[in-house]
């Protein structure tokens, strides 16, 4: 049988980024002027599209983004931005997806990643303007859903990845996925460093699809003790549990223990889940804090700019030094 997707894509995209790296969305935290400095800085950089609220102005937000990169630009031909991306949570418990994506085709978003659904719909969308189409996955099985759906490219979510997180380690799903798919690949989960990026991009991805390190930075929408949280803690200091939402995901323990959740509690079955797609789910994000087992390299509060600048150089060290 032939393998699916496309290396032309993938070695394409990967002309355009001067780091292998997609800034992971994340609710409520990633802003547009996360997006912006992400892609100055020459990475991916992306947010969900119910981090705009109301839906309205989702336009205006995303026009922002396209302007700011085709300013800067103009200003910095010899270090061009990289595109963004717009994060569809496809969950059918988010009322906003029909509208969003009207607002993503009218403003030509350049990538679109759908998470918690096969693209379906949304690819075809996306498809008739020229844009590309990414969806996150967790398994080999999910991934092959994703393909057949018509997805561009795939992120591997893997072990210890920040937010509703994986299961699978990433040697056993990048091998698996690649066992069939030629097409662009990130690997997800605990990537902040340059050995980090080189050892994926040995394993087999042609990207690192990086969140929890941007929680401490300038530009995201976190409160200052997440932050400081994210800088002080390590793999420790992380839960996975189902006691907030009911849907299992990555929280800090200081943050539990203040809002006095046990993480070892068993979910309420009477309780809805809630894939952070509905208003309720709004407060849980935003009071009870996020982050992934790979925390332990972010080791201090600055822009994304500078952080990125500095995992550039550090990934050049790692690129060229021995095994
Ligand atoms: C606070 C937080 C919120 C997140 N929200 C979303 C989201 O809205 N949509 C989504 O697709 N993924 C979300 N994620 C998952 C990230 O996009 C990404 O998969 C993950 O952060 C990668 O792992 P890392 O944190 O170890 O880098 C979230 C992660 C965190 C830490």
């Amino acid at each position: 049988m032939s393998r699916l997707g496309s290396r032309e894509a993938a070695e394409q995209l990967g002309r355009r980024l001067r780091l292998p790296l997609i800034g992971a969305p994340m609710f409520i935290a990633s802003t547009p002027e996360l997006v912006i400095a992400q892609c100055k800085a020459g990475v991916i950089g992306s947010m969900p599209a119910l981090n705009i609220r109301p839906q309205e102005a989702l336009g205006p937000a995303i026009a922002r983004i396209a302007e700011a990169l085709a300013e800067h630009d103009l200003a910095h031909p010899e270090s061009p931005s990289a595109p963004f991306a717009i994060n569809q949570i496809a969950h059918r418990t988010n009322e906003r997806v029909a509208a969003d994506l009207e607002t993503i085709v009218a403003h030509r978003v350049p990538i679109v990643i759908v998470s918690l659904a096969a693209p379906g719909p949304i690819a075809e969308a996306v498809h008739s303007y020229g844009g590309l189409v990414f969806c996150d996955v967790t398994t080999n099985r999910h991934a092959r859903k994703a393909a057949e759906g018509g997805a561009d490219g795939l992120i591997a979510v893997a072990a210890g990845a920040g937010g509703h997180t994986g299961g699978v380690s990433p040697f056993a799903l990048v091998e698996d996925i690649r066992s069939w798919w030629d097409g662009p690949l990130a690997l997800s989960g605990c990537i902040a460093t340059g050995r980090g990026i080189a050892a994926a991009r040995m394993m087999g991805a042609d990207f690192v699809y990086v969140g929890s390190p941007f929680l401490a930075c300038d530009e995201a929408d976190t409160a200052s003790g997440h932050k400081d949280m994210v800088v002080a803690g390590c793999s420790d200091d992380v839960a996975i549990t189902e006691a907030v939402t009911g849907v299992r995901a990555t929280f800090l323990r200081g943050s539990l223990a203040e809002a006095g959740i046990d993480p070892d509690a068993a979910r309420d079955p009477a309780k809805p889940r809630n894939f952070g797609a509905t208003g309720s789910s709004q407060s849980a994000w935003r009071d009870i804090w996020s982050a992934g087992q790979g925390i332990g390299p972010v080791t201090s509060r600055g822009s994304a700019g500078d952080w990125l600048a500095r995992l550039a150089a550090d990934y050049e060290t790692a690129r060229h030094s021995r095994i």
